[in-house]
């Protein structure tokens, strides 16, 4: 299975090399993230894709100064939305209704089960919903990045309240939550070039009933 030797081709990369991912890889990767699922579908979270150096060096300072972000031909950024709101419902409800041809009153019972949940939480609760979601997304991207030979690192070393004052974040209602860079492995500066893959064995992991 080709995304099996893919995986075990990719790995976190910890220094790249500066080249860029060319536009039509960097898009069949962001077209992945689309596709990713989320609970409900409602796709809590807002993207953002990185490629000026000066934002990258902005965010490096605030990420442990770890390499690969300035040397990453693009960082992804996933942002949680804080707060989703019955606006966000509604605008999702009219995506559904415009996409699959239907009305905006047989969708009412969905509505109102998503608007249910989002009020059945707290602040916290809804950050951390809405970061879990994000979180798929990134797994997503990771797959399909290994599947077009583009290296990326998923990344949490950061100091998110810091990262989120660089972009602006929280007066849009996001947090920032992960990092994903994208570009190319060094060869030469990288420690884990020939590092061999380790997990957990097969039987220890999972559980057959
Ligand atoms: C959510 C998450 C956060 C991570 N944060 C970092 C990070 O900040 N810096 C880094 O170099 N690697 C980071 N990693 C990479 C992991 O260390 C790496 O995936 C793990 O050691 C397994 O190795 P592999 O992905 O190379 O197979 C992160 C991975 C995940 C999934």
């Amino acid at each position: 299975m080709e995304l099996i030797e893919q995986l075990q081709w990719r790995y976190a990369t910890k220094r790249m090399n500066g080249e860029k991912v060319p536009k039509e890889k960097l898009e069949k990767i962001l077209g992945a993230i689309q596709l990713s699922p989320s609970s409900m579908g409602f796709q809590p979270y807002t993207i953002y894709v990185i490629e000026n150096p000066e934002t990258k060096n902005e965010i490096f300072q605030k990420a442990a100064k770890q390499p690969q972000i300035t040397e990453s031909s693009h960082l992804i950024v996933f942002a949680a939305w804080t707060n989703p709101s019955l606006e966000n419902v509604d605008t999702y409800m009219q995506l559904i209704a415009d996409e699959r041809s239907v009305t905006l009153e047989s969708l009412a019972p969905f509505r109102n089960k998503i608007a249910a949940e989002l009020q059945n939480k707290s602040s916290e609760e809804l950050v951390n919903w809405t970061a879990k979601q994000a979180y798929i997304a990134l797994g997503t991207g990771v797959a399909a990045a290994a599947l077009e030979k583009i290296d990326a690192t998923p990344m949490e070393g950061f100091d998110s309240n810091a990262l989120d004052e660089v972009l602006g974040l929280k007066q849009k209602g996001l947090k920032s939550v992960v990092l994903l860079a994208l570009g190319y492995r060094n060869l030469e500066t990288d420690p884990l070039v020939s590092a061999k893959k380790v997990r957990r064995p097969k039987e220890e992991l999972f559980v057959t009933i």
